[in-house]
């Protein structure tokens, strides 16, 4: 079906500053506890130069505009703000980023910013990072730096992006520093107090009457059970409390419901744990939920669920080899590939309809707010090829736009459900580094030659140009047919 997207609705595309920056020595900026990470011996990686985003983005914004992107996701590194723990704010930091905004407003590009995404001080990071009774109070200082200094010009702030996953792949999976395994209790107190560094943000944003938004942007994974037994759906109603649950009863209901916190416990049961948040601690969410401006959600995948009481056994697919995974947590549940499902080289399925049922679960479960897709994006193993007739070089990503359509499609069903989605950003604006996979899994809709750090658009560049100006887009009907268990 031919359909047309809103005219006010947002199509952009987004990046995330460790990601794409490099640089990390420049300019009085402090280490991040990355930077140490990715200096291990058997790190086949790291992101000194990474898209070198810190030296050219002046041209990748001005390449934005000719391909009509009108909005750009960026995140502002906290090490690049703040030198140490005394809180001392480095200038040149500052000086930056100005630029970096003042580019995009000046290409007509309105930045949506990140204050957070996964790249914490190594300072904060050796003290116990979210674990550490100060990092909130440092969080806030920073915040308020930011906020004094682009909060007249920035007029879309992200507090942080995807803290569920965060936590996870620290002390669950083990895949991020300090990489500790299948600590779920450490996992979900470190979460709670992002919720509340979160909440707190928002209430500062606040109280200085700036002329703009403010939200989060939740990694959401629908959780489905596989048929069969109630047992499986028990499994998923686990897993789901964790990954999507927790998060939004906080920053949209403004607290825990009764239910959350049995499921949260009963996880915790098996670590000898328990969860209670302190009330001081849940004022401050209430009073933020009733304050945050939007909702937005990072979308990849989805998952299906198993009971499981075998041994906890995660394996990370790093290389992009199909089948390689594996995510089993005794007494929580299991993740199996659903066989009608495809799935990526990385073995995240592709599931536009997880994308639907989410945003329809949050505008049916949660106090309305507008929501933005602030993420969405397929990782591909991809080469620049030879330069064709015309000399152009230009990767053939049909697979990419595909999911791009179906994913938009999926948004577009929502809204005629009547959910108030406002936009849609692909990620990622230009090939970045992956936290986990390196180099080698590209998103961007512009092809990055690392030998040389020549950008090169790929076709998908080409048909997001084209939709963004006609908003005319060919939507993919199947979606809602279904393949989930009856
Ligand atoms: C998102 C993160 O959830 O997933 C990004 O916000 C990340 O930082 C993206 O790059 C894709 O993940 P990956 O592991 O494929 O790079």
């Amino acid at each position: 079906m031919i359909r047309k997207l809103p005219q006010d609705f947002v199509l952009g595309t987004t990046t995330a500053a460790y990601q794409v920056e490099g640089s990390t020595d420049a300019d009085g900026r402090a280490p991040a506890e990355w930077d140490c990470w990715y200096n291990r011996p058997s790190s086949t990686f790291d992101g000194k130069t990474a898209s070198e985003f810190y030296i050219h983005f002046k041209e990748d914004i001005a390449r934005c505009r000719q391909y009509n992107i009108k909005a750009l996701g960026i995140s502002i590194a906290w090490t690049r703000i703040i030198k140490n723990e005394q809180g001392e704010v480095n200038e040149a930091g500052l000086a930056f980023y100005r630029e970096v905004i003042d580019c995009c407003l000046e290409n007509g590009i309105e930045p949506y910013v990140a204050l957070y995404h996964f790249d914490s001080p190594l300072f904060i990071f050796e003290e116990g990072e979210w674990l550490a009774p100060n990092t909130v109070e440092q969080f806030l200082h920073y915040a308020r730096v930011c906020f004094k200094h682009f909060g007249s010009r920035v007029k879309h702030w992200i507090t942080m992006k995807d803290p569920v996953s965060l936590v996870v792949n620290e002390y669950v999976t083990g895949l991020f520093p300090p990489a500790e395994h299948y600590e779920i209790s450490k996992a979900v107190h470190a979460l709670h107090k992002l919720l509340v560094a979160h909440a707190r943000t928002v209430n500062l944003y606040k109280s200085m009457n700036l002329p703009g938004e403010i939200g989060i942007a939740h990694r959401a994974e629908a959780v489905y059970p596989l048929a069969g037994s109630w047992k499986n759906e028990r499994a998923a109603a686990l897993d789901d409390a964790f990954t999507n649950r927790f998060l939004l009863d906080a920053v949209m209901a403004g607290g825990y419901s009764p239910k959350t916190l049995t499921d949260i416990n009963d996880i915790l049961a098996r670590d000898n744990d328990s969860f209670a948040p302190a009330q001081a601690e849940l004022a401050t969410l209430r009073e933020a939920a009733g304050r945050m401006d939007f909702l937005g959600i990072n979308y990849y995948t989805s998952h299906f669920c198993e009971a499981w009481s075998g041994e906890d056994d995660i394996q990370h697919n790093a290389s992009g080899l199909r089948g390689s995974s594996s995510y089993a947590l005794h007494g929580v549940g299991r993740r199996l590939a659903k066989e009608d499902v495809p799935t990526t080289d990385w073995d995240w399925s592709i599931f536009p309809h997880g994308l639907y049922d989410m945003l329809l679960r949050i505008h049916e479960e949660y106090p309305a707010k507008p929501l933005y897709v602030t993420e969405n994006g397929l990782g591909l193993h991809e080469q620049l090829p030879e330069p064709d007739a015309n000399g152009a070089r230009i990767v053939e990503d049909d697979d990419r736009i595909d999911y791009i359509r179906q994913h938009l499609s999926a948004v577009l069903d929502a809204m005629d459900e009547g959910v108030d989605v406002r936009g849609y950003f692909v990620w990622s604006m230009l090939d970045a580094m992956s936290w986990l996979n390196g180099y080698d899994k590209r998103y961007g809709l512009f092809f990055v030659d690392y030998k040389n750090q020549q950008r090169y658009p790929k076709k998908s560049a080409y048909w997001f140009r084209d939709l963004a100006k006609s908003r005319i887009m060919l939507t993919v009907d199947a979606l809602r047919t279904s393949v989930l268990a009856p």
